[in-house]
């Protein structure tokens, strides 16, 4: 090891708890990010299967969408957002399981309603509550 690596090491480690405190935030946002990059391919792939009447490839992708859905759920029910970022989230949680059902059921046309109702509440959601504002 160089020596100058030796006395930088207690403001190396210093840097290193601060980063560690920051965590907890930072990764539900981070994991946040990634949800959203997927619910954006779900949410367009289930239209496709639906439109070819692809049962099994349409439940899949709803039944993603439910649990990425569930899952920003919790994430604005852990920061008490009990407003409409929340309720978004349990619409499209909503949706999306009945999107399940109907394809499973071989009604194509009101599963595709309820995936384009996924769709159209992308923005409504983004003009007002994107980025996530830190909190505290
Ligand atoms: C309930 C709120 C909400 C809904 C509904 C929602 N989003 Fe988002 N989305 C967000 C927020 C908040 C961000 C910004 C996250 C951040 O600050 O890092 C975001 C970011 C994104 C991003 C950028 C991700 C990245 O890597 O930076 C994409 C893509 C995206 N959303 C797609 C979609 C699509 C497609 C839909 C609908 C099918 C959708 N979102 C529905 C809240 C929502």
């Amino acid at each position: 090891m160089r020596p100058g690596f030796i006395r930088r090491l207690p403001a190396l480690l210093a840097l290193a708890g601060v980063m560690a405190a920051g965590q907890a935030t930072a990764d539900s946002i981070l994991e946040f990010d990634i949800w959203m990059q997927k619910i954006d391919r779900h949410s367009q792939t289930i239209l496709h299967a639906l439109k070819r009447q692809d049962v099994d490839a349409a439940v899949a992708d709803a039944r993603e969408l439910e649990r990425l859905y569930g899952l920003m759920e919790r994430f604005y029910e852990a920061r008490g957002e009990h407003d409409d970022p929340l309720l978004l989230s349990w619409d499209g949680r909503q949706r999306a399981a009945s999107a399940a059902v109907q394809a499973r059921q071989g009604d194509f046309a009101g599963a595709f309603e309820s995936a384009v109702g996924i769709a159209r509440d992308c923005r409504a959601c983004h003009d007002r509550f994107k980025p996530i504002k830190p909190q505290g």
